[in-house]
């Protein structure tokens, strides 16, 4: 793994997961600059590291990628939405960040993808990152294009991606089906670090912390470096009994966003590959 204090461009940076790895992140990197559509807190930060834009435009900012090693992208809509929000969001945004990267020679792109990239898998389906993509909602699949988008600049322009399906981050789990796929802050601090730092072309990793119910066999973030300081299973005897009411969400991985507005039989998405 490379020791290099790189330059890096956090996108989303006054969003949930990026306040809660800011400081790890910033503590690795020689420069850390920060851009969102909306202000970032950032009191003592120096102004020409922060960036107020939609990230749509990014191409009109060339000093914003100037001497930039790696972008950590988590800008997006992170949840269930109509098409044209999540098409701008999470995919015309994400296409000018992809192309404004070539142009300016950026080696690296460290991405959130989510679980509800693969949500249709039922939970009884352990599943590695060979497993074809099973997006659950609208959402998770403007997260699969997101993976499309990033194969497709690694194999042509040999811009490296390393996409996290990350699970739902927070502090603590707090229901049943985190203890299978949560990831303390902590721990998606150093997944993304392994992403900054490790030799790779394009990588999909799982974002979990070390859970022992999870439906995930994340062997190539273990082999690329990544080792889980957390883990769920201390929660299990708390969160047990808070599970999903919903047949649909308790049957597959995806939970919640696979019963929005699924209809008919919820075994036939489990029977259907
Ligand atoms: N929160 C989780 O547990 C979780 C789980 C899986 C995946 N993710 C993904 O991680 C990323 C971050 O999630 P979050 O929970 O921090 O979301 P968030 O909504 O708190 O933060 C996202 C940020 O992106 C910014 N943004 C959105 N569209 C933009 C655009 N076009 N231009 C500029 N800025 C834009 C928003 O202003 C916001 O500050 C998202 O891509 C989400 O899909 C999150």
């Amino acid at each position: 793994m490379s020791s290099h204090r790189p330059t890096v461009l956090l996108t989303g940076a006054a969003g949930r997961l990026a306040r809660s790895i800011r400081s790890s992140l910033q503590s690795h990197c020689a420069e850390l600059r920060l851009t969102d559509r909306v202000p970032v807190e950032a009191p003592g930060y120096p102004a020409h590291c922060v960036h107020l834009g939609e990230l749509a435009d990014i191409g009109e900012h060339p000093q914003l990628l100037e001497g930039v090693d790696a972008i950590v992208h988590l800008a997006g809509h992170p949840r269930e939405a109509d098409w044209p929000t999540l098409i701008e969001a999470n995919m015309t945004a994400t296409i000018a960040l992809w192309e404004a990267a070539r142009a300016q020679g950026v080696q690296r792109i460290v991405y959130a993808s989510s679980n509800h990239a693969v949500g249709f898998y039922p939970r009884s389906q352990r599943i590695d990152h060979e497993a074809p993509t099973r997006p659950d909602s609208r959402y998770g699949l403007t997260k699969v294009f997101m993976e499309g988008l990033a194969s497709l600049y690694a194999d042509k322009y040999g811009l490296r991606a390393f996409g996290m399906r990350i699970g739902h981050c927070a502090p603590e789990p707090s229901d049943a089906r985190m203890l299978a796929h949560w990831i303390h802050p902590e721990d998606l601090a150093d997944l993304v670090l392994v992403g900054l730092h490790s030799d790779y072309h394009c990588e999909l990793v799982y974002g979990a912390s070390a859970n022992s119910r999870s439906w995930w066999d994340n062997r190539r973030a273990q082999a690329l470096g990544y080792s889980p300081r957390h883990s769920a299973d201390p929660f299990a005897a708390r969160l047990e009994s808070l599970g999903e009411s919903d047949p649909v969400a308790e049957r597959y991985q995806g939970g919640a966003f696979a019963a929005q507005e699924y209809q008919g039989d919820p075994e036939r998405a489990a029977r259907g590959r």
